[in-house]
């Protein structure tokens, strides 16, 4: 195996094909890169010539930082180009395909330049440079014994799409600003450009409200508890709320800004009118029961009955009670005024109507103003909302259940339901992702859809991640192309792009976020910044494996779970049980036993689907790379895989 990666052939542009020291893993994979004769190794004194602009001061700090601290070496800035060793180099005139964010990056042996239109485009070519030195650049202490030597290339690369974004959900389970910000951290170093931060939900509102005091005071904060989110009792009344936290306006500023530094944007979303349980645990007035069934902030109990599609406890904002547009209003000032990005994110999704179809004001206001139905009524408070969101200055965004009822004429989509659930403007399902039915309206739309982004999905078999309802391996993350199918030229145009959203109701802590984002956020990066005919699983695999190095003297969590095998059982015409096992990660094999004791390589490889011997319970199961160990002992009782084959979903969530 070694040998196969000593040189990678890859097709770069789609009618050039070369070969690269397999030393180089860039992620995102550039749009072209060259691998020259020779390697630059860095001197002990370092000057990287400086370019004149205030937005990469935060850029320089960093690139000194990162090229001294592991090295020991002396590394200063200068105006004077002549004995720079790194040359950073705002284009005079503007190269046209390069655009805001692209690069190009020459390491030659004696220099390294790197060139782009914009700020943005410099600060990109840095984050290549460092992929192109030893993984012990990433260090936070001096390392000995490594040669800072980087391959010789000339690279030309540029985004795809615009928005490449992750979505963290901090209103589920908290994480502190230093959390987010080292988030931001990890994101911009793969080009990604744009945190949503999904700030209120049933179990938390997150933002400092001045006008709306009760919004943190009472609804940041809920009963503390671990296990399976979504299975916790309801609390007593007099529960203390000991859990959550939010973050001031100075806090908000603070990661705006930190985030600016590092070319990512920030979209805050305030989730209404459903998801607002935290609100209305603060202003019971605001719902249409006026909190008949208030159980305060959510705790992780079952608020809503996914089967019926019927709320218990999820009541939502009213539509119908003027008092809701006066407190959207007071909210929105503040929000606008904190967040610099052109959108604000306002929810819409899964606004179960319950409380609604006992309301006689919500009644009152359908004969009113003619809405036929429930969605007409959340059509009609989405687009007044919409109206808020623009006297605010800004542009308005939603999730694709703001196409039901018919969607406010400037609103733009976020589509993360599949095919089958989209909907278009009248209501009527059709076989399209919301995301095609906005573009082909002449919406703007961010792609996100569930089957290929939700980085709260497992990653593996169930038996080995915390379990959520749904699984997404990192080899589906990478086959997306944001580009919906069939999507007329004329019409693209209106994709933004995409990202991946991290749902937080299973992750406790800022470890789990990292595992749950990386290495799946790698692929989004890819999947929005290189372009989509050069996708190579292989040696994507190979690049993923590169980063991982770098987070391992980072110290930055990610899950190992495409090293384990999925586990596809059938049964034999006699009813006896089959195993076939199958690598998501090539090359890979699996050691396998029935006998209770820890399979190694000396045990059986797995070749073909297994019969299950005599009186056996379970299956172990590990797999390996040239003779040594790489995915994790899997433990599998058959009984499970029985349940599975038989089609059996008792404990589906
Ligand atoms: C969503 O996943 N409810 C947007």
């Amino acid at each position: 195996m070694k040998k196969f990666f000593l040189f990678i052939c890859l097709i770069v542009v789609s009618t050039t094909a070369f070969c690269i020291d397999s030393s180089i893993a860039i992620v995102p994979q550039p749009v072209k890169l060259e691998q020259k004769q020779g390697s630059f190794i860095l001197p002990h004194n370092i000057t990287i010539q400086t370019v004149e602009t205030t937005d990469l001061k935060q850029t320089l700090v960093d690139l000194q930082k990162r090229l001294s601290v592991p090295t020991g070496y002396k590394v200063s800035v200068s105006g004077n180009a002549a004995n720079a060793v790194i040359k950073l180099e705002l284009n005079k005139t503007e190269n046209k395909t390069l655009g805001d964010e692209g690069y190009t990056l020459s390491v030659a042996p004696k220099t390294i330049t790197i060139k782009a239109n914009k700020p943005a485009g410099i600060f990109y070519g840095v984050q290549t440079l460092m992929q192109l030195f030893p993984p012990q650049i990433e260090d936070s202490v001096l390392v000995k014994n490594v040669e800072w030597k980087a391959p010789c290339v000339e690279i030309t690369d540029y985004p795809r799409f615009g928005w490449r974004g992750l979505m963290f959900d901090v209103a589920r389970h908290f994480f502190t600003k230093k959390e987010v910000e080292a988030y931001i951290d990890q994101m911009s170093k793969y080009k990604l450009n744009l945190l949503h931060l999904h700030l209120t939900d049933d179990e938390g509102w997150r933002i400092e409200i001045k006008s709306l005091p009760k919004l943190t005071e009472v609804g940041a904060w809920s009963v503390p508890g671990v296990g399976q989110f979504g299975t916790f009792p309801v609390p007593p009344p007099n529960a203390t709320r000991t859990y959550g936290g939010f973050y001031t306006q100075d806090d908000i500023k603070e990661m705006v800004q930190y985030a600016k530094e590092r070319f990512v944007n920030i979209m805050p979303e305030i989730d209404v009118p459903g998801h607002s349980l935290a609100a209305i645990a603060a202003y019971p007035e605001l719902s249409c029961s006026n909190g008949v069934k208030n159980i305060g902030v959510a705790s992780g109990e079952s608020i809503k009955d996914w089967g019926t599609h019927t709320a218990i406890y999820d009541d939502n904002l009213c539509p119908a009670n003027e008092n809701v547009y006066d407190f959207l209003d007071k909210v929105l000032t503040e929000v606008a005024a904190l967040f610099p990005f052109e959108y604000i994110h306002m929810g819409g999704d899964e606004t179960f109507k319950t409380f609604w179809q006992s309301s006689d004001a919500i009644t009152a206001l359908m004969k009113k103003e003619n809405l036929k139905t429930y969605e007409e009524v959340q059509s009609y408070f989405e687009k007044r909302l919409e109206k808020i969101v623009e006297s605010k200055g800004k542009k308005f965004m939603g999730w694709d259940e703001i196409l039901e009822g018919g969607i406010g004429p400037n609103a733009a989509v976020m589509s993360w339901r599949g095919a089958h659930d989209g909907v278009s403007a009248t209501g009527a399902k059709e076989n399209v992702d919301g995301g095609t039915v906005a573009a082909k309206m002449g919406h703007y739309v961010v792609m996100s859809p569930t089957e290929y982004v939700y980085l709260d999905y497992m990653q593996s078999d169930r038996l080995m991640e915390p379990h959520v309802y749904a699984s997404l391996r990192l080899n589906k993350v990478y086959s997306f192309d944001p580009m919906p199918k069939g999507l007329p030229d004329e019409y693209q145009k209106y994709i933004l792009g995409a990202q991946g959203n991290l749902w937080t109701e299973q992750v406790f802590n800022f470890r789990q976020a990292e595992y749950m984002t990386w290495p799946r956020a790698f692929a989004i990066a890819e999947d929005t910044w290189s372009p989509n005919q050069n996708k190579n699983w292989d040696d994507f695999v190979r690049r993923v494996e590169a980063q991982f190095k770098r987070f391992d003297v980072e110290e930055v969590k990610y899950a190992p779970s495409m090293y384990d095998p999925d586990f596809i059982p059938s049964l034999n015409a006699d009813s006896t049980l089959k195993i076939t096992l199958k690598n998501e990660v090539n090359g890979l094999e699996i050691h396998y036993s029935f006998d209770n004791s820890y399979p190694d390589k000396f045990y059986p490889v797995y070749k073909e689907p297994l019969s299950v011997p005599n009186y056996a319970t379970q299956i172990k199961v590990i797999t390996y790379r040239d003779g040594k160990p790489i995915g994790r002992m899997i433990s599998m009782p058959l009984d499970e895989l029985r349940r599975r084959a038989e089609h059996r979903n008792d404990d589906d969530d």
